[in-house]
C-alpha cells in the first residue's frame, strides 16, 4: 500500500498525483491509500482506470479481483461485476465508485471530485428503488447508510415513497426511531398518480400523502391548487418513468 501526498485542487477538479504509468504498467493493478480514500488502480490494454477498492458489496479488496480487457471487474468474494468505464454494476447490485484519471508528465493523476449533493442524492434514491423492485433488503440497508453518508437524514422522520414503473405499486421507507420501517402497497386496479416533474424525486407533503393512498390523483389536485404552501414535513417520492 502506499500513500499519495501530491495534490491540486482547482475550479475543475481535486487532482491528486499517484504513481508513474511505468509502474504501474509494470504491476497492471496497485491499490492506493489517497486522500483516506483506498483506490484500485489498473492497467489494461483498453487504458488505465481507477474504482474504490473496496466492493460496494461488502468490503472485499477490488484490487485483488479479475479484470477483462473489456474493463470489466470481477469481485472474487460473491462475484460481483462492474463496468470500470462507468461503474454499472453488471452482476450483482450497487454501483461502484469510478474516478477520472489522466496522464502528466509519465504520472497518472485522479480527480477526487465528489458529484454535486443532488446528483449523489438521486443516485442512491434510484439505487434504493431497484433495490425495493429486488426485494434486496441488505441492499436497501446499504443505501440507506450511504444517505446518512453524504448528508442526507433518512432518521429524521421523513418517508421514502418508491412507485413502480407501472405505477400500481407503492412502497414506503420510515424509520420510527428504533428501526426502518417498510410498507407495500398493491393496487388491485388503477395507478398511483404522482406529481409529473422531470426530477425523479419530488417532496410531497402529509395532505398529499393521505390523498395519494386514497386514490386521488395528485396531478389533477396539483392542477386546482390555488398557492403553494411549505411543507411541515417533507416526504420524498420517487418515481421512475
Ligand atoms: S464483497 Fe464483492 S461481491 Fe461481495
Amino acid at each position: 500500500m502506499a500513500s499519495v501526498m501530491n495534490r491540486v485542487e482547482t475550479d475543475t477538479g481535486d487532482w491528486h498525483c499517484l504513481i508513474p504509468l511505468t509502474e504501474l504498467a509494470a504491476e497492471s493493478v496497485k491499490m492506493l491509500r489517497v486522500n483516506g480514500r483506498q483506490i484500485a488502480l489498473f492497467h489494461t490494454t483498453g487504458g488505465i482506470r481507477a474504482c474504490d477498492n473496496r466492493c460496494p458489496h461488502e468490503g472485499y479488496p477490488l484490487s485483488e479481483g479479475s479484470f477483462s480487457s473489456d474493463c470489466i471487474l470481477t469481485c472474487n468474494w460473491h462475484n460481483w461485476k462492474f463496468n470500470l468505464d462507468t461503474g454499472d454494476n453488471l452482476f450483482g447490485g450497487d454501483r461502484l465508485r469510478t474516478y477520472p484519471l489522466q496522464i502528466r508528465d509519465g504520472d497518472i493523476w485522479i480527480d477526487l471530485t465528489d458529484l454535486p449533493y443532488a446528483e449523489r442524492y438521486a443516485s442512491i434514491h434510484k439505487s434504493l428503488h431497484e433495490a425495493f423492485d429486488d426485494y434486496s433488503y441488505d441492499r436497501i440497508a446499504r443505501e440507506t447508510a450511504r444517505l446518512i453518508k453524504i448528508g442526507a437524514d433518512p432518521l429524521d422522520g421523513s418517508l421514502f415513497l418508491f412507485v413502480n414503473r407501472r405505477r400500481d405499486r407503492l412502497k414506503i421507507l420510515h424509520f420510527d426511531g428504533t428501526g426502518f420501517w417498510l410498507y407495500y402497497k398493491r393496487l388491485e386496479a388503477g395507478t398511483f398518480e404522482v406529481l409529473a416533474c422531470d426530477d425523479p424525486c419530488v417532496e410531497i407533503d402529509a395532505t398529499q400523502l393521505a390523498m395519494l393512498l386514497g386514490g386521488v390523483s395528485l396531478v389533477s389536485a396539483e392542477k386546482r391548487r390555488k398557492r403553494y404552501r411549505r411543507p411541515d414535513r417533507a416526504l420524498t417520492t420517487s418515481c421512475h418513468q
